[in-house]
């Protein structure tokens, strides 16, 4: 295969037969206060067009450790349009994915009347609350966008990644990223800004806390629809919280004012799983172990003083921290001591309380 300088793979089939080959990966977007308000549970105004009834704020990570990687490849060989997801073969007649597909290909000026075949892996858990369908969403657009050519026209592929998922709009910026929530019916000024680039803040660390690596049982879209529905909190929560709530956290992360930007996070944090538990019925995310670890950090902030580490948990049980990089050593140890490497995934597994495995530990 040729590779020419935009990564996408030439590769000649047999016969005449040319293949397009196109390789992308996007980061696994983490939430400032995003999800909270997006992937997850702001809720959205058009289902359709995914239009959210609120403005939020994410953190996109580099490509190193997390993220999703896609390959799409084109041959007018190919009889239908496929996608695997990790291996496994998924349903392509998926709405979300068919949005991506036929705005990508209305746009596109070669090869659009080819089928797909499309492969994509994330390296961290798949709809278990850390962002899949943000990354996943964002890396095939542009990794479509790169087969068919059109990948300059940065404002179709921010409203095309929007179709598919949501949060996927911030995903295809890096740093911190504000999705714009917009007031036109077509979602025209519903878009995705950098608020400032990675570099503006280089001493913010993140660290993923893998408490249960499985599907969640609601999805983010049924939960973010339901608690729209029914919840009375998430009226209160959309009125008179989150538009002062977004303001503060961007003017901190503009100051780099961490203590501000911790104590707004872990605030958004706790107001959405409220708002979900509000829902009718309920809606759970997080376990016994999630509460651990907020326990755990407020403890932490406490002991020495200062708000040293902020946690967010999305749709799913999983933590996200934010801490700056002079924190990290002693709090990676004080989790080390909590959270004892090789002990706690199976044992909580098998359903033992974090006190329990402690205690098991002798600790
Ligand atoms: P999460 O908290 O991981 O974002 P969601 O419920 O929001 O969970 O979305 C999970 C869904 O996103 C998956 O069931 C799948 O349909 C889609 N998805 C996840 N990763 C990818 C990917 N790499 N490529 C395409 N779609 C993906
Ligand atoms: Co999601």
């Amino acid at each position: 295969p040729t590779v020419d300088t935009t990564g996408i793979i030439l590769k000649t089939g047999s016969g005449s037969s040319i293949k397009r080959e196109c390789e992308q990966e996007a980061a696994l977007s983490v939430k400032g206060m995003r999800k909270h308000m997006c992937c997850n549970i702001g809720g959205k105004r058009d289902e359709m067009l995914i239009l959210p009834v609120n403005d939020s704020i994410s953190a996109t990570l580099d490509t190193e450790h997390l993220h999703a990687k896609t390959t799409v490849m084109t041959s007018p060989t190919f009889k239908e349009d496929r996608i695997w997801l990790n291996g496994k073969e998924e349903e392509i007649k998926n709405p979300r994915l068919q949005n991506c597909l036929t705005q990508i290909r209305k746009r596109a000026r070669n090869f659009n009347q080819w089928k797909v075949h499309i492969c994509s892996e994330n390296n961290f858990p798949t709809a278990a609350g850390l962002a899949s369908s943000a990354a996943g969403y964002a890396c095939l657009v542009v990794a479509l966008a790169k087969l068919y050519q059109i990948e300059d026209d940065i404002t179709s592929i921010t409203s095309i990644t929007r179709s598919g998922s949501g949060s996927a709009c911030r995903s295809v910026m890096g740093g911190f990223v504000k999705w714009c929530m917009g007031s036109e019916p077509n979602g025209a000024d519903s878009i995705a800004k950098q608020i400032v680039p990675a570099s503006h803040w280089p001493e913010m660390r993140i660290l993923i806390l893998v408490v249960n690596d499985a599907k969640k049982k609601i999805s983010s879209s049924i939960g973010m629809k339901r608690t729209i529905e029914t919840s009375d909190l998430m009226q209160h929560r959309l009125k008179h919280v989150l538009p002062n709530r977004v303001k503060a956290i961007e003017q901190a992360i503009i100051e780099k004012n961490f203590k501000t930007f911790a104590e707004h996070t872990i605030k958004d944090s706790n107001q959405m799983h409220a708002v979900c538990l509000d829902a009718y019925p309920p809606i759970v995310y997080m376990n016994d172990v999630s509460h651990t670890i907020i326990n755990l950090i407020h403890a932490y902030n406490e002991a020495v003083n200062e708000v040293k580490v902020a946690y967010t948990f999305d749709a799913g049980p999983n933590a996200t921290l934010y801490l700056l990089e002079e924190s990290v050593p002693e709090f990676v140890g004080v989790l080390d001591h909590f959270f004892p490497p090789g002990v706690n995934s199976e044992q909580y597994r098998k359903g033992l309380t974090f006190r329990e495995v402690i205690n098991s530990q002798e600790l």
